[in-house]
């Protein structure tokens, strides 16, 4: 493909590490580690934050957000320090919402709305209250109820199911057991493990440091990922499944963490009156949805709904990266992609996150979409380039996925 100078490419892409769950970042709001990557992707090119003509801003867990009232995405602007002048925009659309934002800016630029555009995605899971509804008409007689947000992740309140029963249920449908879901959860860690050996997560790339200071003494700095752990098949077969699932654990599901991502990116034309390198060229951003219980099929809707836009094949794709919502997604999504052919299944498997994912890393959910898909860029980057797809699944099985090409 012909590089053209109306192409979107993105210019800058940073995460902070991803937290656990009792981390000293579990209390930074997630207005704040939005700011924190805000500020680091424009100062890593050196853009002024005034040329930004969109910023676009994910969340997940509005609960979170409440704590400070609302528009995350004006107060993380502001916050930033960038001009008063700035367009924001807070975006929810699930896990799914920091690629929904690369895809609205990526439109606004295609619109010749905008010039450059920012997605940022930001998630403190640890840090949701719980609500209790009823008080402000007092409760005249009774005990007082305290709702739980994070618990089940399942909008079981309006009759949903639990995310992780309905993901369970449909990998069963498809075939895919407990045990090849283990199996992967497995190799979400070892592959973790061996990439960070590798120096594949390191300061000054993908990630930033979060550097909290303490009242006394020296600064806490979070330089890396703090829930990646080792395992086997066996501790990962004795854990009871969660929410009413029948496959899905804490072991071959992601942790509930925190953490920002943030992706800067513009017209080729203005990178190059800019002097700067493209990282990558956004070929195809694509939205999807289908019926809520088929969360774990999502995934591979999308990617074939990007590459029909694209006019590109699976085959093409030198590296894949699909969220993992929980083990039971990536393996249900790879098996539909392959068409349940063996051979075919695992020739996908074999290219999909291939450094690890969620289960290793951690999933702040507004956050984790803008994370594979910079991943996925510096991935291809380091191999020499090539094309790639990156694909989340939102709740009540919505989709997003955008195809990048690395030259
Ligand atoms: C699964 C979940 C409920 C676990 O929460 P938790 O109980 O606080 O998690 P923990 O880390 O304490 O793990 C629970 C137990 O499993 C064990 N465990 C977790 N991962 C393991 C692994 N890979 N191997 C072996 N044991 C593991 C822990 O050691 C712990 O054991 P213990 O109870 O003996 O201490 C929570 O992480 C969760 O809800 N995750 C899903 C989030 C989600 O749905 N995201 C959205 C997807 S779209």
């Amino acid at each position: 493909m012909q590089n053209k100078d109306d192409d979107i490419v993105i210019v800058s892409a940073v995460r902070t590490p991803f937290s656990n769950f009792n981390s000293a970042m579990a209390d930074i709001p997630s207005i704040d580690l939005g700011v924190m990557v805000m500020k680091e992707v424009v100062k890593r090119v050196g853009i002024n934050p005034g040329e930004i003509d969109e910023i676009n801003y994910g969340i997940c867990v509005l609960a979170e957000v409440a704590l400070e009232l609302d528009v995350p995405a004006r107060q993380a602007t502001l916050l930033a320090g960038f001009p008063a002048e700035n367009i924001s925009l807070t975006v929810d659309r699930a896990c799914c919402s920091s690629l929904t934002c690369l895809r609205l800016g990526f439109r606004a630029i295609k619109a010749g709305e905008a010039a450059i555009a920012m997605a940022v995605g930001s998630e403190n899971m640890p840090r949701t209250p719980h609500l209790a509804p009823g008080l402000r008409k007092g409760i005249r007689l009774g005990h007082i109820q305290l709702i739980d947000c994070l618990f089940e992740l399942g909008y079981t309140a309006k009759g949903f199911n639990p995310l992780a029963k309905d993901a369970g249920e449909v990998a069963l449908e498809h075939g895919v057991t407990r045990e090849m879901q283990d199996a992967w959860a497995l190799g979400s860690q070892t592959k973790y493990a061996r990439a960070f050996a590798e120096g594949k997560y390191k300061i000054g790339e993908e990630l930033m440091p979060v550097i909290i200071p303490q009242k006394k003494g020296d600064p806490i700095v979070i330089e890396k990922d703090e829930s990646p752990r080792s395992t086997s098949m066996e501790a990962l077969a004795k854990l009871k499944p969660i929410y009413g699932s029948p496959t899905v654990t804490a072991g071959n599901a992601p942790p509930i963490s925190a953490g920002s991502s943030a992706i800067l990116f513009m017209t080729r034309q203005k990178a190059k009156e800019k002097g700067l390198k493209p990282l990558a060229t956004i070929v195809a951003t694509v939205a999807s949805a289908t019926a809520p219980r088929a969360i774990a099929e999502i995934p591979a809707y999308t990617i074939n709904k990007a590459l029909d836009r694209s006019g590109l094949t699976l085959d093409k794709m030198d590296l894949i990266e699909i969220n993992e919502a929980f083990a039971a997604v990536t393996m249900t999504s790879t098996k539909m992609l392959a068409n349940d052919n063996e051979k075919k299944w695992k020739e996908i498997r074999e290219k999909t996150n291939v450094n690890g994912g969620a289960i290793a890393i951690g999933h702040p959910v507004g956050a984790s979409a803008a994370r594979i898909t910079m991943h996925l860029a510096y991935e291809l980057r380091r191999r020499g380039g090539g094309y790639g797809v990156s694909v989340i699944c939102g709740g009540l099985a919505q989709g997003e996925a955008v195809i990048l090409r690395v030259d």
